[in-house]
């Protein structure tokens, strides 16, 4: 049984990430009572202590609501540090923060070119002595960076206490297509080349980059949620079964797809960047970061020869959705003349805002002819509210030592061996209009499978969503 964290300790305390997940995440935490540690913020902001907590409850009362005697036991256990990554001085005022800790988590919620300087310091001030780190993605800015930040995290960290962290993997419907591939028996065998036409996963978000202009200069959508939650994603759809749900058996199977999977060529990438981005705060004015990027790729086995799977995610799009489509073939033979059906038979896997799995059928519309319409099957269907937030399991889960639910180095090689051929500008970069689906050229990639499925926007909004960060 690994030993529990005994602080926790962020680093990018007065950003993005800590105002919309991690403060909802430690509030969780804390209702779920298992937190009582010291809660340690880091930040070069020149803030107070006060102006900090000030900060949590205004980000609780936007994300889901304060919970009176939780933030009062937030704020009790919550520190502050304040100073440059840069700098050793802040390391020690961290040493002292962290007082009789043994074995702190250190979760680096920065800017990935900070990684290796905090890693270094964390080490040199006594810090990281049976210590965890969380690192964020995108782990590596490419493939060779990815394996030199892991050079560096070893030299101060075992793999036991190295945690990648991919907040898609804590989101409950994202586990949910391993657990309903592998506990039906209807599924896997249609799930297959000889079954499957297309496979289809659309991350679209309607709001642009919403003050994160600086970080993400640094990404750009290939980067920032392509190489990681998505094909994240397309590996839960692909992989073969495990032995059993332990940790090893998981990322073994899900590595041995990620093998398979046929590096991407240029032909087969458009990106995109919405007109005005260049005018957010943070951004170039002559940026060539992408804001939208549709692929398409194979992987080369047995199960998936020729099946081809597309990936599209893109800023200032009409919706806020999360969809996964499969398309299944058509039927063999034409039984009642109907002219080939406009849409074939299909499961569709909503992951956010709210969660759907659902199969798309046809059946006899009523009269005397045989002609059909389309319905679809609902399997499964809940708002947001009821699941536990993607950073409080993995936060959760990071304490307590358990890597189910965190990538796996060689997993993260493999990602970036599928995406490093198109990095950088090897690609045109095309403008789009804000809420559109973005690039015209983004429609010729889909057109051999009839287009993409545009996800619909959300009909049950949830009384609180996460809106991306
Ligand atoms: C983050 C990206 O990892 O995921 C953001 O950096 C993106 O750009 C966000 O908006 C989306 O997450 P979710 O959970 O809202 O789908």
């Amino acid at each position: 049984m690994e030993e529990h964290s005994d602080a926790f300790v962020f680093f990018g305390a007065t950003g993005d990430l800590a105002y919309k997940e991690i403060f909802p995440a430690l509030q969780v935490l804390i209702q779920q009572g298992h937190f009582d540690v010291p809660i340690i913020g880091v930040a070069k902001s020149g803030w107070s202590l006060d102006r900090l907590k000030e900060r949590a409850r205004d980000s609780l009362k936007h994300h889901g609501g304060v919970d009176p005697e939780s933030f009062d036991e937030l704020s009790a256990r919550l520190l502050y540090v304040d100073g440059d990554y840069q700098d050793a001085s802040t390391y020690e005022l961290l040493r002292r923060a962290l007082g009789a800790a043994k074995r702190p988590l250190h979760y680096l919620a920065i800017p990935p070119s900070m990684f290796a300087t905090v890693v270094a310091h964390l080490a040199q001030s006594n810090c990281a002595k049976n210590a965890r780190v969380v690192v964020e993605k995108p782990f590596g800015r490419d493939l060779a960076s990815a394996q030199a930040l892991d050079r560096t995290l070893h030299e101060y960290f075992p793999e036991s206490a190295i945690f990648r962290i991919d907040h898609y993997l804590g989101k409950e419907p994202v586990q949910n297509l391993l657990y309903f591939r592998f506990a039906n028996s209807f599924l896997e065998p249609i799930w297959n080349h000889e079954h499957i036409q297309s496979v289809q996963v659309t991350m679209a978000e309607e709001f642009g980059v919403q003050g994160r202009g600086k970080f993400y200069e640094e990404v750009g959508a290939i980067r920032d949620v392509v190489q990681n939650h998505l094909l994240q994603v397309m590996v839960l759809l692909v992989m073969d079964p495990p032995a059993s749900s332990d940790a090893v058996c998981i990322r073994d199977e899900k590595i041995r797809i990620m093998r398979a999977m046929r590096p991407l060529e240029p032909s087969c990438v458009v990106r995109g960047q919405f007109n005005s981005y260049r005018r957010e705060p943070g951004v170039f004015p002559d940026s060539h970061v992408e804001t939208f990027a549709a692929v398409c790729f194979y992987i080369d086995n047995w199960r998936w020869a020729g099946v081809p799977f597309y990936i599209r995610s893109g800023k200032c799009l009409p919706v806020t959705a999360t969809e996964v489509f499969v398309s299944l073939k058509n039927p063999p033979h034409s039984v009642f003349g109907e002219a080939v059906p406009s849409q074939a038979n299909y499961f569709r896997f909503r992951l956010n805002p709210d969660f759907v799995i659902s199969v798309g059928a046809r059946i006899k519309a009523g009269g005397e002819a045989m002609v059909g319409e389309e319905v679809e099957l609902i399997a499964h269907e809940d708002a947001a509210d009821n699941r536990l937030l993607p950073y409080a399991r993995l936060l959760g889960d990071a304490m307590r030592g358990d890597p189910t639910l965190f990538n796996r180095q060689d997993a993260v090689e493999a990602a970036w061996r599928v995406i490093d051929p198109v990095l950088g500008n090897v690609t045109p970069l095309h403008k789009y209009e804000p809420h559109t689906w973005g690039p015209a050229e983004a429609d010729a990639i889909a057109a051999n499978i009839g287009g993409w499925h545009n996800p619909r926007p959300c009909e049950k909004l949830p009384t609180w969503i996460p809106r991306g960060f």
